[in-house]
């Protein structure tokens, strides 16, 4: 069954020849089969007019935690009021993690997938990191793996309370990654002051390399520190949040194939300063664009609320943060078939109801989103 879209008013493809095309079509099975002018558009088995709305490849989420039960609605109250986002509220959300059943947790994740694919999302990676035992972490890996494109092991989240720091390194590169790495490809470690320090976090990171899982690692999020330069040092697909970035630090994403994965609603919603997302450009890294959809400090699933706040706060142009959301998440993930319509990608189409890409800013906090196609199958 082939699907031939005509009227496109904006055609963006993040084919590096084909770039955004104007009155154009683009006939997809469950792949994008061509793209062109509408004038030379092939015959199809079916035929959709959008009637001059704008087409996007669908957004590429390369950073969520949607493993998960419980609420910190009373954190964020709190966060408001004036308190300060610490990492140790990671541990209200494992106490309700485990205490629920495989069902409240699939079912949470299905809820939050569902709402982001309502929302034009069609790739979504999410971690572990809410167990952090080795039963836990195995039973939110798997869940994961279930329902979601990318699965990244996180247990190296948080030190749980009352544990030995060392003793929990250890578990975690010992037993629990024995026990998860079937279910993952990736593994992550929050280097962060109140969290795991850089000897900790490199040995996380270069054990989950011997046993063959790529490495992310989330870096630079509440103060300057070691998190960005272990992940360039050691190759990582993607260091997520780089809120706070040195000089060298840019220099050294800028240098690298290590994707600056920044996570704009995040820091809104602990009240941190937005990351140097033009410095980063000017520089010459590749920056992507995530929600970081999770309980505590970003609990949206809205990839064009991080697009708006990029272009109208971070001084990103439209087009970089539509890149950044789209082919750049895909770079995070180190996959070429998503994140661009050029032929043979995956067909997932997000159609907007306007005429451009530029209204996901020029229009803040309009749901905006008219279909969407997931590996050719429509989804809204
Ligand atoms: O990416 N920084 C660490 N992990 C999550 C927050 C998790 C939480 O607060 O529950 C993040 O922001």
């Amino acid at each position: 069954m082939s699907t031939l879209i005509t009227g496109i008013g904006e055609l963006t493809t993040n084919d590096p020849e084909l770039g955004r095309l104007t009155d154009a079509a683009l006939v997809f099975t469950d792949r994008v089969e061509w793209v062109g002018s509408a004038a030379s558009a092939p015959a199809a088995d079916e035929r959709v007019d959008v009637e001059g709305r704008a087409v996007l490849p669908g957004w590429v989420d390369s950073h969520t935690h949607l493993v998960f039960a419980g609420d910190r609605t009373t954190e964020f109250e709190a966060r408001m009021a004036g308190t300060s986002y610490t990492a140790g509220g990671i541990a209200v959300t494992v106490d309700a993690t485990r205490a629920a059943s495989d069902r409240d947790l699939v079912d949470n994740v299905r809820r939050l997938v569902r709402e982001a694919v309502a929302q034009g999302t069609t790739t979504i990676e999410t971690k572990t990191g809410y167990g952090l035992n080795v039963a836990d972490e195995v039973r939110s890996a798997r869940i994961a793996a279930q329902e979601v494109d990318e699965v990244t092991f996180l247990g190296a989240h948080l030190i749980p309370p009352g544990a030995d720091a060392d003793d929990y390194v250890s578990l975690v590169i010992g037993e629990m990654l024995d026990a998860v790495a079937p279910h993952v490809r990736w593994a992550d470690v929050f280097c962060e002051q109140g969290a795991f320090d850089a000897d900790q976090s490199r040995a996380v990171l270069e054990a989950a390399a011997a046993k063959g899982l790529g490495l992310r690692v989330h870096g630079n999020q509440l103060g300057e520190g070691p998190g960005v330069r272990l992940a360039v040092e050691l190759g990582a697909a993607s260091v997520d949040h780089c809120t706070y970035l040195s000089a060298a630090d840019i220099d050294a994403l800028a240098n690298s194939s290590t994707v600056a994965t920044l996570l704009p609603a995040c820091d809104l919603s602990t009240r941190q300063s937005l990351p140097p997302a033009r410095q980063l450009l000017d520089a010459g890294a590749t920056v992507a664009l995530a929600s970081n959809c999770n309980p505590g400090s970003s609990y949206t699933t809205s990839m064009a609320y991080c697009i708006t706040t990029a272009v109208l706060q971070m001084h990103m142009t439209i087009e970089e943060a539509v890149t950044a959301a789209t082919l750049n998440g895909a770079k995070a993930l180190q996959t070429d078939k998503v994140g661009h319509l050029s032929p043979g990608a995956r067909a997932d189409l997000h159609i907007l109801d306007a005429p451009s890409a530029t209204h996901l800013a020029y229009r803040p906090g309009v749901p905006l989103t008219y279909a969407v196609w997931r590996a050719g199958v429509r989804q809204r």
